[in-house]
C-alpha cells in the first residue's frame, strides 16, 4: 500500500472461516467483529460463515459497514444442480462478496481456472464482488514457477470478464504453501508475485488497475499485517485461522490500516 499514490484502492480485510462453528458462534463472532472494527472508516472489512449462518449473520449486520462474503457459489441461477447455492441466492442472503477459486476448493473438490471463471462472472451478474482466488504450491514454488502459475491462473479466471467486471472484482494471492501452516510469505516474497499481478492487470486495463484490490492471504496474523500492508501492491488481506477470534481479527483491521496511514 503506498500511501504516496493517491489512486491507491482503499484497503480490504475479510475473514475466511472456512468450515467453522455453529449458528450462534457465527452470530457471536460476527457480531463481536463488528463492534470492534466499528471505528475503522479508513477499510473495507467483511467476515464469510458457512452457508448455513450466511444469511441470519447479515441479516445482524444490516445497516452497518461489516460486509458479508459467501466461501463459494455455483454459476448456474437454478436448476437440477443438488447441492449448489446460486450467486443469487447468495446476494438475495445480504452477501456483498464471494470467495472463488480458494486452493481448498481447487484441491479438495476439483476447482479449475474455467470453474473459477463461471463463478465469478456469475457473482458479478448477481451483484457480487467475486474475491479471486489465485497462488502457486511449494513444488512450484521450488521449480522457480511461482509467477508463471501465478500469471496463468489470473489469466484463466479473468479471461472472460469484461473490463468493467474484472475492474469491480478483487484478486487474493494466496500461495498454497502459506495457508494454515504458520509459514507467512516474507513482505518481499508476497510483493514480487502482487507487483507481477498489478503488471499483468495494467496490460489488460491501464486506466484501472491501479484502482483493483490485490489481497494477501497465508498465515496473515497481528505480528505480520503491518509489514505485509508496507508493501505497494498489497491492498489487504484474506484471513483464515486468525479471523476466527474478535481480538486477532479486529488487530490485523487495526494495524493492517495503520500500516498503511501516513503519520
Ligand atoms: P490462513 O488461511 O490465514 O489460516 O492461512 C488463509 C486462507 O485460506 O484464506
Amino acid at each position: 500500500m503506498n500511501m504516496s499514490n493517491p489512486r491507491i484502492p482503499r484497503p480490504f480485510f475479510c475473514g475466511n472461516w472456512k468450515l467453522w462453528g455453529t449458528l450462534s458462534d457465527s452470530v457471536a463472532l460476527a457480531t463481536g467483529v463488528r463492534d470492534a472494527v466499528a471505528g475503522v472508516t479508513a477499510a473495507d472489512v467483511a467476515v464469510s460463515p458457512g452457508f448455513v449462518a450466511l444469511a441470519t449473520v447479515a441479516e445482524q449486520l444490516k445497516g452497518g459497514s461489516l460486509g458479508v462474503a459467501a466461501q463459494d457459489g455455483y454459476w448456474e441461477s437454478k436448476g437440477a444442480f443438488t447441492g449448489e447455492v446460486a450467486m443469487a441466492q447468495i446476494a438475495d442472503g445480504g452477501a456483498r462478496y464471494a470467495i472463488v477459486g480458494h486452493s481448498e476448493r481447487r484441491q479438495y473438490f476439483g476447482e479449475t481456472d474455467a470453474s473459477v471463471a463461471r463463478k465469478a462472472k456469475a457473482a458479478l451478474a448477481a451483484g457480487l464482488t467475486p474475491i479471486i482466488c489465485i497462488g502457486e504450491t511449494l513444488a512450484e514454488r521450488d521449480a522457480g514457477q511461482a509467477l508463471a502459475v501465478v500469471a496463468r491462473q489470473l489469466d484463466g479466471t479473468t479471461r472472460t470478464l469484461t473490463d468493467d467486471e474484472l475492474a469491480r472484482s478483487v484478486i487474493a494471492y494466496e500461495p498454497v504453501w502459506a495457508i494454515g501452516t504458520g509459514r507467512v510469505a516474507t513482505p518481499a516474497q508476497a510483493q514480487e508475485v502482487h507487483a507481477s499481478i498489478r503488471d499483468q492487470l495494467t496490460r489488460r486495463l491501464p486506466a484501472r488497475a491501479q484502482q483493483i484490490r490485490i489481497l494477501y492471504g497465508g498465515s496473515v496474523k497481528p505480528d505480520n499485517i503491518a509489514d505485509l500492508m508496507k508493501q505497494k501492491d498489497i491492498d489487504g488481506a484474506l484471513v483464515g485461522g486468525a479471523s476466527l477470534t474478535v481480538d486477532s481479527f479486529a488487530k490485523i483491521v487495526q494495524q493492517g490500516v495503520a500500516a498503511c496511514t501516513p503519520s
